[in-house]
């Protein structure tokens, strides 16, 4: 295990389509039907979407990225995610942090999400971020066993 002093740096940047294979790669990872980095690649370069990375200094290792869309003063999350690997470290919490203090310069007052009523860790993320429950989709995500899971939708206020 690295020391307190020996642990390399984690920066949040925005990123752009060149991170969309790491993003592809760190997709895979969490979700069971995972975007294709073509996909990604036309989403992070679109001028409606905001994408902020979290990368490991000095290798520039992409760990974890957070994907939004804008319209008009709304925003919707589109994903997070961390390398399975990098979890508990801290990261979701820094990319999200960062992406709110972003989201706010761009004018966006009233951001979106789901998450499925099974992902205790994302459901604890966003409750320490303040977000509050405003609906539930019924058997909106289905999993790779082919069992469906209820989606809550979350709010939180940016001004
Ligand atoms: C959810 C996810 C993004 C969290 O990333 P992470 O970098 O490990 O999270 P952090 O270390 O920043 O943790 C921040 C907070 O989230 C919650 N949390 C994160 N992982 C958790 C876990 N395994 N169990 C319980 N709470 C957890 C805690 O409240 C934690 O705060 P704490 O450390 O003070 O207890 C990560 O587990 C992931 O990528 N999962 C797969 C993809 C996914 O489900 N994305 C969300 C889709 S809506």
């Amino acid at each position: 295990m690295l020391s307190f002093f020996t642990r390399p740096a984690t920066v949040i940047e925005p990123i752009g389509g060149d991170f969309a294979e790491p993003c592809a790669k760190i997709h895979k990872d969490c979700f069971a039907h995972p975007w294709s980095s073509q996909d990604l690649e036309a989403m992070i370069a679109s001028s409606a979407f905001v994408a902020d990375g979290a990368i490991q200094m000095p290798s520039r290792k992409l760990l974890g990225f957070i994907l939004t869309r804008c319209i008009a003063d709304e925003a919707e999350v589109m994903t997070v995610a961390v390398l399975a690997s990098a979890r508990r470290n801290g990261i979701a919490a820094l990319l999200l942090d960062n992406h709110l203090q972003r989201l706010r310069t761009l004018r966006a007052v009233r951001l979106f999400l789901e998450v499925s009523e099974a992902n205790l860790p994302a459901r604890r993320l966003y409750s320490k971020f303040g977000f509050t429950a405003v609906g539930v989709r019924d058997g909106y995500y289905r999993t790779i066993d082919g069992a469906n899971s209820n989606a809550l939708v979350l709010a939180k206020d940016l001004i």
